[in-house]
Formats: structure tokens, C-alpha cells, sequence
């Protein structure tokens, strides 16, 4: 089974995303757990409603990012997906996890990479920074997790026009949107690669 854990820090709208392209069977997965570096925030109380265990690290319950990251590490194996799938998780990727599932971590950011990418570019930050740039368009990338933020390799891509006049949290609705298709879209198709090549 293509079992999937996401990690999330925010509201979950595209952890629900995925959840419904589950259940509509556009996606064959199953997801096995929810990894959050915050209590009380949408992700969990979506966990809650569909039955999903969840995990809290936040950094406040470590001394170092040592016993962080082997907690965290330690949480994945106890699940043991096939796929990690960061849906708007605001810590960095340690290299243990990376080294742990190479080429199994997937992420998706809101812009055009490698536009608006890397430290810094998160939430509406990169959507202020996309119109502040006069950008005729933007998008979201969803990338393989590498060592540096927003670097590893493109998997998918989709583009929109921006509007001159809107505003950040308008077109950051209208790339969450895209967001939602793009996702569990790229995840299905990943699986049947990585599932191909690995049988
Ligand atoms: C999304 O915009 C995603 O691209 C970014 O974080 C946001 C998460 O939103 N990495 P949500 O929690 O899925 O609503």
C-alpha cells in the first residue's frame, strides 16, 4: 500500500486536499499519520475528524535539534511510509530524514521555483514578493526535499496570471487553489514511478 505521512504547520487545506482525492479514489494511497511542530492548528482538528493519529514536535519539548530530529525520525519509521509529503511544514527537512527516505520526501511551495524560493519565502511573503516584483506570472512547484529549502528536483508545476491589482492574500487564495489539484495529482503519479521502478 502507498502509505503516506504529511507533515503540516498550518491550516491543512492541503492535507484535506489529499485526504479527498483519497476518498474520491483519484489517489491510491492511505495516510498513516500527521507530524505537526505545533499544537492546535487546522491540520490536527482535520486529523481529529477523520481518524488519522497524529504526532506533536514542537520545539519547545527538545533540549537540542538533536533529540528533535531522532524524534522525528523515530515517529516516521514507527509509521513507515512510503512517502513523506510536506503540505506547508515550516521547519527545515533534517539530512537524517532525508538520509532516511531518499528521493520520498516531497514538498510543495507556492511559487514558480526557483523564483521566490529558499529561507524566508513562506506564506505571504512570496506572494508580496511576487507582486512587488511586477511578475506577469506565478504558480506552485511541488520538489523532491533536498539538504538546501526549495532546491531539490522539479517534479510538477502549474502556472497562473497574476492580476496587477490584487492583493497578496488574493492571490495567495487563487495559488492555494492550484495547490489543491497539482498535489495529490503529482503524489499519485510519483507513486506509480517509484512503485515501477522499485517492483
Ligand atoms: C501552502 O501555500 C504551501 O504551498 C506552503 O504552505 C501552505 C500550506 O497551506 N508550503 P495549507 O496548510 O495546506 O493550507
Amino acid at each position: 500500500m502507498n502509505e503516506l505521512v504529511i507533515f503540516a504547520s498550518g491550516s491543512g487545506s492541503n492535507f484535506l486536499s489529499i485526504i479527498n482525492h483519497i476518498a474520491n479514489g483519484h489517489l491510491n494511497a492511505k495516510i498513516v499519520g500527521l507530524i505537526t511542530n505545533k499544537a492546535e492548528i487546522g491540520a490536527i482538528e482535520i486529523a481529529q475528524q477523520y481518524g488519522i493519529p497524529h504526532c506533536v514536535l514542537s520545539s519547545a519539548q527538545f533540549t537540542n535539534n538533536k533529540t528533535y530530529e531522532s524524534a522525528l525520525l523515530n515517529q516516521c519509521v514507527q509509521w513507515n511510509p512510503r512517502l513523506i509529503i510536506c503540505a506547508g511544514y515550516l521547519r527545515k527537512i533534517p539530512t537524517n530524514l532525508i538520509l532516511a527516505y531518499p528521493n520520498r520526501i516531497l514538498n510543495i511551495h507556492p511559487s514558480l521555483l526557483p523564483k521566490f524560493g529558499g529561507h524566508g519565502f513562506y506564506g505571504l511573503h512570496v506572494h508580496k514578493s511576487v507582486l512587488e516584483s511586477n511578475e506577469t506570472h506565478t504558480g506552485c512547484t511541488i520538489h523532491i526535499v533536498s539538504a538546501e529549502y526549495d532546491k531539490g528536483p522539479i517534479l510538477a508545476q502549474e502556472r497562473l496570471a497574476v492580476h496587477p491589482s490584487e492583493s497578496a492574500e488574493h492571490l495567495a487564495k487563487r495559488v492555494l487553489k492550484l495547490e489543491h489539484q497539482l498535489y495529490p495529482k503529482t503524489i499519485a503519479s510519483y507513486l506509480k514511478q517509484l512503485n515501477n521502478t522499485t517492483e
